[in-house]
């Protein structure tokens, strides 16, 4: 039984244990995700003192780099202590200009776990989540034949659990109609709420929601009742959005997204922040 002194506990994904304050390792990879850190001991460094702080959910890809963050966590992390979680989505490909091409093909699928595989040194994948939409966000269209492959590779061994990215409700429940799933990886945070319901509605299936751009992502968060809450409360922003994410709902993991080892040790102490019902209702205008 894993225990944690994190922010938010411990969640169950299928089998496996988690800290709830996890790390997207996304913004380990170059510029608009294309290409090498340009400092590469920082990010190995980052993703070190990740695990050495007791976190336990790294979330990334084959597609960031592509396949930089996947090699980055190898060298880092190999072997991995049994404790750790690797999450990867499959789904998109990059292009030499950077753009994120869709690959959901049942033979592109397939050779994007294995790829995931062997950059990142496992046998076996703990989570797979399928990445549906585009960069505007999900789109609504069947998602039978893509996870259909990927449960048919989870049968086979090669994945433990599975997961949907960027999905529509509906969509959610088309996967698990043909598969169960562990996790929800969408955008959402203090200024978009649109997976409120939905959010809801997996917490009552035990199902996690993990929610992508916890920050903003490449738009940092900015609202002024937010700096007004954090001021009143002498935290940084960033650190209310956290909390407040970890307040929403037990079935929350955060994976907040940084290339900096001060940022990550910052994050963590942050969302351990206590926010008051006042707190809360106020920060509740931003995305209502
Ligand atoms: N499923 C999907 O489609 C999808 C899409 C996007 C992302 N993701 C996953 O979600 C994870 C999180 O998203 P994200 O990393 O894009 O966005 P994010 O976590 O919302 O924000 C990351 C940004 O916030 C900055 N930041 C972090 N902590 C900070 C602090 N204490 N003070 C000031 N700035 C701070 C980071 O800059 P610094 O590097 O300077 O700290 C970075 O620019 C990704 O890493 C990735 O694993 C999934």
């Amino acid at each position: 039984m894993l225990t944690t002194s994190l922010p938010g506990g411990t969640w169950t994904l299928g089998g496996l244990t988690v800290t709830r304050f996890g790390y997207g390792a996304m913004q380990l990879a170059g510029p608009r995700v294309m290409g090498p850190p340009a400092d590469r001991d920082g990010a190995l460094a980052v993703l070190r003192t990740a695990v050495e702080l007791g976190i336990t959910h790294i979330d990334t890809s084959a597609a960031y780099g592509p396949q930089v963050t996947n090699q980055l966590i190898r060298e880092a992390l190999h072997p991995y202590p049994d404790s750790l979680h690797i999450v990867t989505k499959v789904g998109a490909n990059r292009d030499p200009q950077g753009g994120w091409p869709l690959a959901r093909d049942p033979q592109s699928l397939r050779r994007s776990v294995h790829e995931n595989l062997e950059t990142l040194g496992l046998d076996v994948l703990d989570l797979v989540n399928l990445r549906l939409g585009d960069a505007a966000g999900p789109l609504p269209g069947s998602l039978a034949e893509a996870f259909e492959t990927l449960a048919d590779l989870q049968r086979q061994g090669l994945i433990r659990h599975l997961g949907v990215s960027n999905a529509t409700p509906g969509q959610v429940a088309e996967a698990q109609a043909i598969a169960p799933i562990v996790c929800v990886q969408n955008m959402y945070n203090l200024a978009h709420r649109r997976d409120d319901e939905l959010i809801d509605a997996l917490a009552g299936q035990g199902v996690a929601y993990v929610p992508f751009f916890p920050l903003g992502g490449f738009s940092p968060l900015q609202s002024s009742v937010l700096s007004t809450v954090a001021a009143r409360l002498e935290a940084a922003p960033m650190s209310v959005a956290l909390a407040w994410l970890l307040r929403r709902s037990p079935n929350i993991l955060l994976i907040p997204g940084t290339s900096s080892a001060a940022h990550l040790r910052e994050n963590i102490a942050g969302a351990a922040l206590s926010l008051s019902e006042d707190d809360l209702s106020e920060l509740d205008t931003i995305g209502r």
